[in-house]
């Protein structure tokens, strides 16, 4: 009944690399995944935008940013006057990497083998879609798109030039500002992360 699907595209395509990742064995991650969230978004996206890793309920999906990190990004987005259906967005992993806690299964950082292997599909994925500008969600997607570790305070909210030429964006993770337990605090840092997409937009 649940025969999985076939691989169809021809060769040389983004679809190619997406069908091709489904079956991705580059680390171990994949055991423990329901599926490869792949990117989503037009291929002539002129901007993209690069997360972390899927969390469970994108898992679950197969798409990119639809839990709650998703809703604040597609609020914000909202508010700056962005549309997401504009954007191709993905991730810096591909794979869910969890802890099982009893029925939970909680979140975990991938690390730095993980990141780099799964730069595979990254990269690939910018050779298709040659955005004009990344935007870089967390440190995780900075390192990722640079190879670079750096403090996210210094290189973040200013637009930096990739070695070809692509401008890099770097913001906070959305899911940073749902952990932030100070009302106050969380107002704050939720306006700097619309101030940064603002910038985006103007910079788009
Ligand atoms: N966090 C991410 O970095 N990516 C997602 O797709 C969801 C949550």
């Amino acid at each position: 009944a649940n025969a999985p699907p076939v691989d169809t595209a021809p060769a040389g395509t983004l679809e190619a690399v997406r069908q091709e990742a489904r079956h991705c064995t580059r680390c171990t991650l994949h055991c423990m995944a329901t599926q490869t969230v792949f990117g989503q978004g037009p291929e002539q996206a002129r901007v993209m935008v690069v997360g972390e890793q899927p969390g469970d309920q994108e898992d679950l999906a197969g798409k990119p940013f639809v839990g709650p990190a998703g809703q604040v990004f597609n609020d914000v987005l909202r508010e700056v006057g962005m549309d997401r259906r504009s954007l191709y967005v993905t991730n810096a992993v591909k794979h869910f990497k969890y802890e099982a806690r009893g029925k939970r299964r909680i979140h975990q950082k991938p690390n730095h083998g993980e990141i780099q292997q799964c730069r595979w599909w990254l990269k690939q994925e910018l050779d298709y879609v040659k955005p004009k500008l990344i935007i870089a969600m967390g440190a995780t997607a900075f390192f990722a798109l640079t190879d670079e570790k750096q403090k996210l305070a210094d290189v973040r909210s200013k637009p930096l030039t990739m070695e070809d030429g692509q401008i890099l964006f770097v913001t906070v993770h959305p899911s940073y500002l749902l952990r932030i337990p100070d009302p106050e605090l969380k107002a704050k840092e939720l306006m700097r992360f619309r101030e940064d997409l603002e910038s985006v937009h103007r910079l788009a």
